[in-house]
């Protein structure tokens, strides 16, 4: 047999992963293989593979009889929409996707080559989660690159999907990598399993109940991104890298086209009710604004009273947080201030300018937001503004009150620029519940105690439910029309485009996390 046909046989049979049957099977399960979707995810004939013919060296319960060019994980670098990307593609053929010593080391190889070459990382996990036969080496091996997690956080973008399981400590790499995607009904994500949990805590729940796509976009918001099944997972993967930067030093790209209908200059004006109690979809208003179809909203089913996202301004990226009144009035509770912390971490990481949209009546009141530490959730919302560097800039549409409006991008905790809609009230409370405090006297001894109450409420809203006490002190810069707010952000955004802003000398900050 000639040299070049050992090679070309040692691929194809490396390209069989764990053989026919077990192909077959994933399929039945409605999963693609691992190098379906890389040839999915990445532009058509990119893909260079790292590490083919890579091998596991155990040698115990059977292992050594049992050898599987690549030990299921296929690596290498490509290219989405022409942009260098490196990928690693977990093989549930080969030992159920289990992570050797040897897996580990080709998902190490390929994070260190992102960090050095400055490029996204991209992983595909469908993994039993540590190779049992191997023991301790394979341990090391999930430490070795949640090391690498942590040290290329901020340096490079790096996404996870989850398109099998993902249990035990597995679930720490995608955790500490910057969106999860998850594929519904096919891949499940928890510390410990459904049998383990029925032991501890005697509760019967199903895997995909207990971290399945939906429970976690829902429920611990750990999924930022669902999709359902693997095709349109990596469609939106592809989709999503295109808002990013490669890496920390570079700019977000500016991609050639967008389009924007002029009608939506117009219809802005009819988002916000008359009734300032009434609620309405500040999506509707993102919308209005931002290019056509260009909004990308990140973990859309947790914490509903904050909207963040990804969008284009005359075809640039932006990241966009907006308070929600049509849940929960737009209040800030902890998951918002989580996930709106995070999200401004991202973008701050990786270059991307801040757009706020701002109608906060306050932060959520009570005994269960108390004790589950709102002061210390909230704040990390505060700080995460308070240190970001990128261009800033908050539109205020209707309600800024209280604390929330120091955190919401507040031009004393740094925003380069705040616009206030004619419809914004900025002040300390509601002017029901203001008058109540400072007038308590005055309302106690009124012959009409209601109708003293309702005269100083007005007397209070008529101060400062409008934008003009904080034009005045130039809290905000200017007020502005709804059908205004495209051009004045664009203009603004072009403004702060070279934006230098550099941090105190610090090793890190102490985010109250
Ligand atoms: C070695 C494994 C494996 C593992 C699966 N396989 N998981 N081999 N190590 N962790 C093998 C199976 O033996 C089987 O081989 C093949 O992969 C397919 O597995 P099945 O069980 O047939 O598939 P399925 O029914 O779909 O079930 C998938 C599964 C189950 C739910 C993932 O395999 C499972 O529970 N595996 C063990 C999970 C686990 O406990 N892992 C360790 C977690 S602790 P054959 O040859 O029969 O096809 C951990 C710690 C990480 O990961 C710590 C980091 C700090």
């Amino acid at each position: 047999m000639s040299r070049d046909k050992v090679l070309i046989d040692k691929r194809e049979a490396s390209k069989l992963g764990g053989g026919q049957p077990r192909i077959d099977k994933q399929h039945q399960q409605g999963k693609l293989t691992a190098r379906e979707r890389i040839t999915l995810l990445l532009d058509e004939g990119t893909f260079q593979e790292i590490g083919q013919f890579v091998e596991h060296r155990a040698t115990t319960f059977g292992l050594e009889k049992q050898h599987f060019a690549g030990d299921g994980v296929v690596t290498g670098f490509g290219t989405i929409h022409g942009r260098l990307i490196y990928v690693f593609s977990q093989d549930f053929t080969v030992l159920g996707g289990s992570l050797s010593e040897t897996h580990a080391a080709k998902i190490c190889r390929i994070m260190d080559l992102a960090m050095k070459n400055g490029a996204p990382v991209i992983g595909l996990n469908d993994s039993g989660g540590a190779r049992i036969q191997e023991g301790v080496v394979s341990l090391a091996g999930y430490a070795d690159i949640f090391y690498r997690n942590t040290r290329a956080s901020g340096v490079v973008p790096q996404i996870s999907v989850i398109m099998g399981p993902c249990a035990g400590g597995a679930v720490y790499s995608p955790a500490l990598t910057d969106f999860i995607f998850m594929v519904e009904e096919t891949s499940y994500m928890f510390v410990t399993g459904p049998n383990v949990v029925k032991t501890v805590t005697h509760e019967e729940v199903s895997s995909e109940e207990l971290g399945g796509a939906k429970a976690h976009a829902e429920k611990s918001g750990v999924n930022h991104f669902t999709a359902t099944n693997d095709v349109e997972c990596l469609k939106k993967v592809r989709d999503l890298v295109t808002y990013f930067p490669q890496n920390a030093s570079e700019m977000a790209p500016q991609p050639q086209q967008f389009s924007f209908n002029p009608s939506k200059k117009e219809a802005i004006r009819s988002v916000l009710p008359e009734n300032v109690n009434v609620p309405y979809d500040i999506r509707k208003v993102v919308e209005c604004v931002i290019d056509d179809n260009s909004f990308r909203e990140v973990q859309e089913d947790f914490a509903k009273n904050i909207v963040v996202g990804f969008a284009r301004l005359e075809g640039r990226s932006i990241g966009i947080v907006a308070n929600q009144p049509a849940a929960l009035a737009g209040v800030l509770d902890i998951d918002a201030s989580r996930k709106g912390a995070r999200f401004v971490r991202f973008c701050d990481s990786f270059n991307i300018p801040l757009l706020v949209f701002e109608d906060v009546p306050g932060f959520l009141p009570g005994t269960d937001q108390e004790w589950r530490g709102i002061i210390t959730h909230g704040a990390k919302l505060l700080y995460a503004f308070s240190e970001a560097t990128v261009p800033r800039i908050t539109v205020i549409t209707r309600k800024a009150y209280g604390g929330a409006f120091d955190v919401m991008n507040s031009k004393n905790i740094g925003a380069d620029m705040n616009y206030a809609w004619p419809t914004a009230e900025i002040a300390v409370m509601g002017a029901k519940g203001a008058a109540e405090i400072i007038f308590k006297r005055e309302i106690a001894e009124a012959a009409n105690p209601e109708e003293k109450w309702k005269e100083k409420e007005a007397e209070y809203a008529d101060l400062f439910a409008n934008p003009y006490r904080a034009a005045e002190r130039g809290i905000v810069d200017d007020v502005i029309l709804p059908e205004e707010t495209r051009d004045k952000l664009i203009a603004a955004f072009k403004m702060l485009e070279n934006k230098a802003e550099t941090l105190p000398y610090k090793k890190h900050g102490n985010i109250p996390l």
